[in-house]
């Protein structure tokens, strides 16, 4: 599929075939789009829980109740579901796990380049920290960034899913018990494969027109 096909195909798949399942190969592929996916100062402030069983996604779909009750399906019946968290602080012990890991990884070339990066990034943590005052939604930018490479990539594999916020973050965080470990739900994707009732893969997709929402300069 050429990158065109790759974007037209790709729609939010509003109902799951639950006998076709992802295979563990393409599953290995989802989650190396998730751990590479890019965040400002290679900050990875996140966490995917990834639901393949039917008992994970039973709890997963918990958190969809009431108003979100029509979602409940779409988690239920999809091959996978990824849970994407945010961390609830961006704390020191967290950049000096990212920089040691970088070191680990062979991206110094030696102590003053290793200390280089770690004043140049505290920079920036400390600007939302103190200036913009907003770490969290700072984080949660980063982690939207990870659905986003998710979606196109897993059409890109001709796998389908579905975004999904339509859920509640606080049942979710404590079936999870991700507070606990100092992390919050944001959003959740349902991957799978379309059924024939997936209403939304035979409508128009629909988008305001580019000159509407591009500007060429
Ligand atoms: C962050 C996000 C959250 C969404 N939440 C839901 C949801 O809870 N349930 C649902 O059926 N669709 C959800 N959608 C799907 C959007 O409605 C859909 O992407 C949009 O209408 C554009 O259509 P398309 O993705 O089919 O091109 C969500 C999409 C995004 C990006």
């Amino acid at each position: 599929m050429n990158l065109a096909s790759i974007v037209h195909h790709r729609h939010a798949t509003k109902a799951f075939d639950p006998s076709r399942k992802i295979s563990a190969e393409a599953a290995a592929q989802l989650e190396d789009l998730l751990r590479f996916a890019p965040s400002s100062i290679n900050s990875q402030p996140w966490h995917f829980v990834i639901a393949s069983s039917e008992e994970g996604k039973a709890r997963i779909a918990k958190a969809t109740q009431g108003v979100s009750a029509y979602n409940t399906p779409k988690i239920l019946n999809a091959s996978h579901v990824v849970v994407f968290c945010a961390r609830q602080n961006f704390d020191d012990s967290h950049f000096a796990a990212v920089i040691d890991q970088e070191e680990a990884d062979g991206r110094f070339a030696g102590p003053d380049a290793k200390a280089a990066q770690l004043k140049g990034r505290g920079y920036y943590i400390n600007f939302h920290r103190f200036d913009r005052k907003d770490t969290q939604h700072w984080m949660e930018k980063q982690v939207y960034i990870a659905l986003g490479t998710l979606l196109l990539g897993a059409s890109a594999l001709e796998i389908d899913a579905c975004p999904i916020e339509g859920f509640e973050p606080g049942i979710l965080d404590e079936e999870l018990g991700l507070r606990a470990k100092g992390l919050t739900s944001i959003v959740i994707a349902a991957l799978g494969y379309r059924s024939a009732e997936d209403f939304n893969a035979k409508l128009a997709k629909s988008r305001l027109p580019a000159e509407q929402v591009i500007t060429r300069l």
